[in-house]
């Protein structure tokens, strides 16, 4: 792990990209178990989805989509999520009739949590998924035999297995980089 960081670092600083603080990257504790981030609230958000039904009866829910702040400075500069990326799927429960509002829904209590992470446990390139109750510390690494790697693959496996279809801003900043690096900048 030590080593995975390290080269993180090196390869962000070499890329000129993080001058100032060093990429910190996932960290696992001996059995494996991801450490949950700490203030994941602050991560910047780059999808926000309501009722999006794809995992059967998931009933109607409000999702938003969160990447560390290091992993999205980078994929802001070059279009490729860099190893290590954590992507933190929120879903919360829709509220509706808050005053004032006379209409519409909002968020309301969390009722899962997961992340997906570029952390390469399964080889060059590749992306686990973890999940974790609420107050949990650490997550467990989901099986690569459940459906979520199934459908990650089939539906994004040509943007890194993450739903890029739904984060446009990270889309834009991707067609950015290419625009720039096709006019040879
Ligand atoms: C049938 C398709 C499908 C299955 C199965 C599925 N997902 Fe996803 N997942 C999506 C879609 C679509 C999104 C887009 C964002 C949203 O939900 O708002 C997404 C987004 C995510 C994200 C945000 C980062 C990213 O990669 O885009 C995480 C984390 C995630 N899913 C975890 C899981 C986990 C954990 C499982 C299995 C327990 C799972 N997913 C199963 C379709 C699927």
């Amino acid at each position: 792990m030590k080593r995975l960081l390290m080269s993180c670092a090196a390869a962000a600083a070499g890329a000129g990209l993080l001058a100032a603080a060093a990429f910190a990257g996932p960290t696992f504790d001996e059995q494996g178990r991801i450490v949950i981030p700490e203030n994941m609230d602050r991560w910047p958000t780059v999808g926000a989805t309501y009722a999006l039904q794809y995992e059967g009866d998931g009933g109607m829910t409000l999702n938003t989509v969160r990447l560390d702040p290091a992993s999205y400075d980078a994929y802001a500069a070059t279009g490729t999520f860099p190893v290590g990326a954590i992507l933190q799927l929120e879903v919360r429960l829709p509220v509706e009739e808050m005053a004032p509002a006379k209409g519409g829904k909002t968020q309301g209590a969390i009722v899962g949590r997961s992340l997906h992470v570029k952390d390469e446990k399964g080889g060059p390139g590749t992306w686990t998924f973890y999940g974790f109750g609420p107050g949990a510390k650490t997550g467990n690494a989901i099986p690569r035999s459940q459906a979520c790697y199934a459908c990650h693959d089939e539906h994004a496996g040509k943007t890194d297995t993450v739903f890029m279809q739904f984060y446009p801003a990270l889309a834009e900043a991707r067609a950015r980089v290419a625009q720039a690096s096709a006019a040879g900048q």
